[in-house]
């Protein structure tokens, strides 16, 4: 049977997908996924990046979407690899974060959601900070393993509540604000 959705996640990464629908379910949205590999432009800002990809994601579909660009910024870095975090991941990975992190470890993970559809652009952001670990701690996908949320003692991959607190929940959470509102002043 056909399941109604109230919006798409247009990405090409599964494990956003899933985090994005159990946080969304949980405010009472119910999240569907499009698995597309979208446009993604070179620039210094995930905002210009969150948006140009959320326009190309409706143009292909023409439904109610929203996307979703991360990045991980760490301090002693600059910053590095931030909007640069997928392509620094497929290339020198977990491994190579961990030699370039030596002594000051202080980084945060920003999201950026946007939503689009036939008449609204609208982005949400959140940071979370944390520190890098020193080694790689559990099974998790991307930075997971070795991202440790502030006030915690374990990383992203071996903690349960990852959902509850992360960066993507962040920005879900005012996303999902925004959008349950706007459903109310439409109804009225
Ligand atoms: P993008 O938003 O698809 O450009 O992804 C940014 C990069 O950050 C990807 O390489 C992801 O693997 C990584 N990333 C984003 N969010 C998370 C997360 O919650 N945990 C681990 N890695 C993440």
């Amino acid at each position: 049977m056909h399941k109604s959705f109230d919006i798409f996640f247009v990405s090409s990464n599964s494990h956003k997908y899933k985090e994005a629908k159990n946080i969304l379910n949980s405010f009472g949205i119910k999240l569907g996924f499009l698995k597309l590999s979208l446009e993604e432009i070179q620039s210094n800002s995930l905002k210009e990046i969150a948006e140009k990809k959320a326009l190309d994601a409706f143009s292909k579909c023409k439904k109610p979407i929203i996307i979703e660009d991360d990045g991980l910024f760490i301090d002693s870095l600059n910053g590095f690899p931030g909007p640069y975090s997928s392509y620094v991941f497929k290339t020198i990975g977990n491994k190579g974060i961990l030699k370039l992190v030596t002594t000051k470890r202080k980084a945060k993970f920003v999201s950026i959601i946007t939503y689009c559809d036939k008449k609204i652009l609208e982005s949400f952001d959140a940071k979370l900070d944390g520190t890098i670990s020193k080694i790689q701690k559990g099974k998790g996908w991307g930075y997971d393993p070795i991202f440790i949320p502030k006030n915690s003692k374990k990383t992203f991959a071996e903690i349960k509540c990852k959902n509850e607190l992360s960066h993507r929940f962040k920005a879900l959470r005012k996303f999902s604000n925004w959008y349950l509102h706007k459903l109310e002043s439409n109804d009225q």
